[in-house]
């Protein structure tokens, strides 16, 4: 498995500090709101395992999966709900824990649906944001590093639905997706 990586963009003690930064800031932001964090299965499902521990305010969170990639590596613009939340997000301050922010056309598809249930409020972390990607204007108010163009596997993002278990952000060979 670690023969498909090129290189490692974040080593797991960076990704701790990076996840601990935005642990603190969101529970000063949150401190006294009504927090809920919504998680983008799979691909955040790391990142939220770690985040949330970083957070030392009350919580809750909620699940969600969507599917725009299928198995390959482009974004198909088509986005499926493949499982809805369970909380109604009425006086909810929710904040949506993804794990990268590509083209943004998946994020701004959830936003949009998210902010029309009527949440209190609504704002957007990401782990990894790709800028130079962007199709839509999406923008998120926590960030934990901005990356380049490449394909990147690791600490839940995958290729193929495989690599999610490497226990750091890795830059995926172009030979093993025929790039
Ligand atoms: P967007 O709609 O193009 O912003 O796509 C966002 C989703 O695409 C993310 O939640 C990931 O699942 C996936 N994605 C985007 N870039 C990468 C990457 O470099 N590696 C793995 N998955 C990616
Ligand atoms: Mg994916």
């Amino acid at each position: 498995m670690r023969n498909d990586v090129k290189e490692i963009l974040l080593s797991e003690e960076q990704l701790a500090e990076i996840v601990h930064k935005i642990g603190a800031q969101i529970s000063e932001d949150y401190r006294g709101k009504n927090l809920l964090l919504v998680s983008v299965l799979k691909g955040s499902v790391v990142f939220m395992a770690d985040l949330m521990r970083a957070i030392d305010i009350p919580c809750r969170v909620d699940f969600m999966s969507v599917s725009s990639y299928g198995s390959g590596v482009k974004t198909s613009g088509v986005v499926k709900i493949v499982k809805d939340l369970d909380i109604p997000l009425a006086g909810y301050d929710v904040l949506v824990v993804e794990d990268i922010l590509d083209s943004g056309m998946t994020l701004s598809y959830i936003l949009e649906l998210l902010r029309s249930r009527g949440p209190r409020s609504i704002r957007l972390c990401a782990l990894l944001d790709k800028p130079e990607r962007r199709k839509v204007p999406v923008q998120a108010d926590y960030v934990g590093a901005t990356v380049p163009d490449e394909f990147l596997i690791g600490y839940g993002l995958d290729y193929d639905e495989k690599y999610r278990n490497l226990p750091f952000v890795g830059i995926l060979k172009p030979e093993v997706y025929g790039g």
